[in-house]
C-alpha cells in the first residue's frame, strides 16, 4: 500500500524540528513527516545543524518563529537543562531534555502545546522533557528481552543520553552499575548522584570485574567510520556480556555490534530508542497517539533500506 502524500508546505504548516552536531546522521525526519503524513497533520520535521555555542540562539529563533517542538541530540541535551523555562519532572528526574515543547496561553489562560493552539498570542515558553529514559528500558525490553532489575551492566558515556539511562536504569532496580566514560570526572559525579539517589544501586566506576548481563555504549564514537572502539577490548572482552546494546542507530552496525556478534553476544542498535522517545515526542507535541507502526517502519526504511531489520 502507498504511503499517504504529505499535505502541501504552506504559510499555516506546523514545524519540529531536531539540532545536533553532527546531524545529518538523522532519521527522526523520516520517521516524523512519515506519521504526520499518515495522520494527514499539516505539519513538518526538519533536521538542522547547530553548535553548541548556537543553541540558545536557535532556542530564540524557533521561539519567536512558531515552532511547535523541538528534539536536541548530541551535544545539546544537558546544555539545555539551563535555557527552559519550566522542565517537566522527566527532565529533572533524569538531568537531560531531549524534547522541548513550545507552549502559549489558550483562551482561558492555560499554557497549551503551540501545536494545538490556531493562533499564538502572548508569550511563548519552552518546557524540557525527556523521553529517552523510557525508551532505553523499553527497547532493551523489547530488543534483547532484558528486564533491568537486578541486572549487572556496563554503561559507557556520561553525557546527556547515558546520564538519563543511568539514573533511568538505578531506577529501576539494576544490581550494580558501571559508569566508564572517556572524561573520567563525568562518571564519578554521576556515580555520586546514583549512590545518593538509588542507594540500593551498587554503582561503581570503570570496567566491571566480572561478568555482565549488558553493555550499553551511549558515546557517540561510533557515529563516524574512524571513530575509536569506546571500550578497551585488552581490558574487557565483549565475551564476558550476554548482550551489548549500542544507542546509535546509523550505521546500524558499528564496529562495537560486529565485535559483540563475533564474540557471541546478542545485540540491538539504538533503532528502538530512537522510535520510543520520538513516539513519546511526537504525543507531547500533537496530543495525537502516535503512529507507532508507521514510525516503525519509516525508520527500518530510512537505516536499512527495505523492510528487513537485519
Ligand atoms: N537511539 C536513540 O534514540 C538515541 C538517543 C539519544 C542518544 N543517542 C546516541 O547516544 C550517543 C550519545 O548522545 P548524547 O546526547 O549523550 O551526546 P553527548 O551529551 O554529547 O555525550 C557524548 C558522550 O560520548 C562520549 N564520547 C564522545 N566521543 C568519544 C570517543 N571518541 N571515545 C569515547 N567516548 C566518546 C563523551 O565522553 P566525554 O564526556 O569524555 O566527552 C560523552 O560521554 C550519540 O551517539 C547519540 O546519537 C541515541
Amino acid at each position: 500500500m502507498s504511503e499517504p502524500a504529505p499535505k502541501p508546505v504552506t504559510a499555516s504548516t506546523r514545524l519540529a524540528a531536531v539540532w545536533g552536531s553532527p546531524i545529518r546522521h538523522s532519521a527522526s525526519p523520516a520517521m516524523h513527516n512519515t506519521a504526520f503524513a499518515a495522520l494527514g497533520l499539516d505539519w513538518r520535521y526538519l533536521a538542522c545543524e547547530v553548535a553548541p555555542e548556537r543553541l540558545a540562539t536557535a532556542l530564540e529563533g524557533a521561539r519567536v518563529m512558531g515552532f511547535c517542538g523541538v528534539n536536541l541530540t548530541v551535544p545539546h541535551k544537558r546544555l539545555a537543562l539551563e535555557m527552559m523555562d519550566e522542565l517537566d519532572a522527566s527532565a529533572r528526574a533524569w538531568g537531560a531534555v531531549n524534547t522541548v515543547v513550545f507552549e502559549a496561553e489558550n483562551a482561558e489562560g492555560v499554557w497549551t502545546p503551540v501545536g494545538l493552539l490556531r493562533n499564538i498570542q502572548g508569550p511563548v515558553r519552552m518546557r524540557g522533557y525527556n523521553t529517552d529514559a523510557d525508551a532505553i528500558v523499553r527497547s532493551l525490553n523489547e530488543d534483547l528481552h532484558i528486564e533491568p532489575r537486578g541486572a549487572r551492566v556496563l554503561l559507557i558515556g556520561a553525557g546527556g543520553a547515558g546520564r538519563a539511562a543511568a539514573l533511568r536504569l538505578a531506577d529501576e532496580g539494576v544490581a550494580t552499575l558501571w559508569l566508564q566514560n572517556r572524561t573520567e570526572s563525568k562518571a564519578e559525579e554521576l556515580a555520586a548522584e546514583i549512590a545518593e539517589r538509588f542507594p540500593a544501586v551498587d554503582v561503581r566506576t570503570g570496567l566491571p570485574d566480572t561478568d555482565v548481563e549488558i553493555i550499553l555504549n551511549a558515546t557517540s564514537s561510533g557515529l563516524k567510520p574512524e571513530d575509536p572502539l569506546p571500550i578497551d577490548l585488552g581490558a574487557y572482552p565483549l565475551s564476558r556480556a550476554d548482550a551489548v546494546y549500542d544507542m546509535i542507530y546509523r550505521p546500524a552496525e558499528t564496529p562495537l555490534l560486529r565485535q559483540a556478534l563475533e564474540s557471541g553476544c546478542r545485540t540491538a542498535n539504538g533503532l528502538g530508542m530512537l522510535l520510543y522517545q520520538g513516539a513519546a515526542a511526537f504525543e507531547l507535541w500533537t496530543h495525537r497517539p502516535a503512529p507507532i507502526d508507521v514510525m516503525r517502519a519509516a525508520l527500518v526504511r530510512e537505516v536499512y533500506g527495505s523492510g528487513e531489520s537485519r
